[in-house]
This record gives structure tokens, sequence and C-alpha cells, in this order.
């Protein structure tokens, strides 16, 4: 690990803009990154309230020698409509989680949720063209990885959500968008489908409930999680009892760390 001592007058910034902060791990996971790189550059965490941030981007757009900032909770929205342009995917998504800054201020805000998920099955050997896609879940993540899964040539997708009519709304907006994709809502049963996908929160604490019914996982099914910590959650537990291939979600963040640094051009 390189030391912080090494940081000069030209190390390329980047922060991370969250709310609370302490949780979060792209920092550590970031710097890793540029040390292995051998880039000059650090991301540093900021602690910024809602009600700040406008005033908080202002003031990130004339620093020279920013780079990009990276976004998260609960700042992926809103922080949208602050940004000059967006890539495609932000676009889609209404979200954005990295902000290029140009040599004139000029912030772009992309979206790497979904692509980081796609990258990080890859990376286990799990493709997503072809397949049929069960996902629970229609929130800020959820709408990444639809978007995701149908750009990437999945053949089938199923959103089932807590709030139904959040479901319906992200299928049509997916449906607009790729209409090769057969995207539909569903009840909580994952049946005939190749891989179930858990994009809600449920999971993080004890005493959640089970995001759908696991009682209709079977094999070949693969069970994928965005939850990172913990890293088995009682979904993956539930599935891989049942002989499910089980799939977490640290590769997700994993691979969206290159992704988040190419396109801050730090990396
Ligand atoms: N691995 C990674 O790199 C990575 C990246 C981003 C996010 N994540 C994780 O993704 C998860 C979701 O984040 P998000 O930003 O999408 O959150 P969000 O926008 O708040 O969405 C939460 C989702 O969970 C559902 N949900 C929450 N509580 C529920 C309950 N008690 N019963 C049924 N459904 C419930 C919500 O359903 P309703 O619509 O009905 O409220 C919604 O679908 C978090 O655990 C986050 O840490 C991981």
């Amino acid at each position: 690990m390189q030391s912080r001592a090494s940081i000069s007058g030209r190390t390329a910034i980047t922060v991370i803009l969250a709310h609370p902060v302490a949780h979060v791990r792209t920092p550590q996971a970031m710097n890793a990154h540029f040390d292995a790189l051998g880039f000059d550059a650090v991301m540093v965490p900021l602690h910024v309230l809602p009600e700040d941030l406008a005033q908080v981007v202002a003031a990130l757009r004339r620093m020279r020698n920013l780079s990009g900032i990276v976004v998260t909770v609960p700042h992926k929205e809103a922080i949208a409509a602050l940004c000059d342009e967006l890539t495609e995917e932000a676009r889609q998504v209404g979200a954005v989680n990295v902000i290029r800054r140009d040599a004139d201020g000029r912030l772009t805000g992309g979206q790497f949720d979904g692509e980081g998920f796609v990258a990080g099955l890859r990376s286990a050997g799990h493709e997503v063209a072809g397949r049929a896609i069960f996902m629970a879940g229609a929130g800020g993540a959820a709408a990444g990885l639809a978007f995701a899964f149908a750009r990437h040539g999945a053949r089938r997708l199923t959103i089932h959500n807590r709030t139904a009519a959040k479901a319906e709304a992200l299928a049509a907006r997916v449906r607009a968008a790729y209409p090769a994709c057969d995207t539909r809502t569903g009840g909580p049963d994952p049946s005939g489908h190749d891989v179930v996908v858990n994009a809600t929160s449920l999971g993080m604490k004890d005493g959640d409930a089970l995001p759908l019914d696991v009682t209709r996982l079977a094999p070949p099914m693969l069970a994928a999680e965005v939850i990172m910590a913990p890293e088995v959650t009682p979904f993956l537990a539930e599935a891989a009892q049942r002989g499910c291939a089980t799939h977490g979600g640290k590769p997700m963040l994993a691979a969206q760390i290159a992704l988040l640094a190419r396109f801050m051009g730090a990396g």
C-alpha cells in the first residue's frame, strides 16, 4: 500500500459524496486500484447532507485538480439534475453514481450499477445474454440492473416488488428502451427463470423478510445478490441449501471500481 505521504500537488483528486459516510467501502477499493495501476490519484470521502448538495457540487465544479465524483446514497437521483450532461445509462435509470469533471468544469454524470453487476457476473463465468432473469426489487439499484440486463441481451426479465406500481413503471421503461427483451412484472415465484436476483435491501438486517419465494428455487438456477454485507444473505443461504449456484454482492463493487475510475479519467 502506498503511503498518503505520496500525495502531492500533482495528484488527481476524486471524492465520494455520501450521507452517512462512515460505512462506505469505495475509497479503500478505489485507492487500492490507483495503487495497483501506479496512478497518481486519491479518493477522499466527503460527508454531505442533502440540503447542501447543490452548493457542494457548485464548489467541486470549480476545483481544477478534481477528476471526478463518486455518488452514493442518498444523492444519486438529486445529483443528476446538477450535471451538465448525462450518459445514456444515467438518463435511462434517472440516477448518477459517478461524475467526470472536464478541464473546463463541465460535469458529465454516468451510471454503472447495472454494468458493474453484469461485469461481476461475467467475472464469475455467468452470462446474461439469452437468459431468463427474475429480479426482486424496483428501487435505485434494481433500475440500473434491469436496464443492464436488457442491454446485455437478456431474453426475459420478470420484476417483482413489494410496491407493485414501481415494478410496473420500471418494466414499462425497460420495455420502451429495449423491446427485444420480454420485460414484465410478476409475483414472488421465480420458477422458470435461469438467474434469480435480489436487488432489494432485504437481507442487510437481522430479521428481514426474504425478498421472494425461496421454496421455488432449484438447480440449475443461479441465485445472485446485490447486498455485500452480510456476504451470505438469508436468500443466498436458502438458495445454496436447495442446491443452486450462488453469486454474492461483492463482485458488483469490485467490477465497478475499474469502470468508475476509467470514467473519471483516473486509471
Ligand atoms: N454491491 C454493490 O455494489 C451495490 C451497489 C448499489 C446498491 N447496492 C445494494 O442494493 C440494495 C438496494 O439499494 P437501493 O439503492 O436500490 O435502495 P432503494 O432505492 O431504497 O430500494 C430498496 C428496494 O428494496 C425494497 N424493500 C425495502 N424494504 C422492504 C421490505 N421491508 N419489504 C419488501 N421490500 C422492501 C424496496 O421495495 P419498495 O419499492 O416496495 O419500497 C425497493 O425495491 C442495498 O442493499 C444496497 O446496499 C449494492
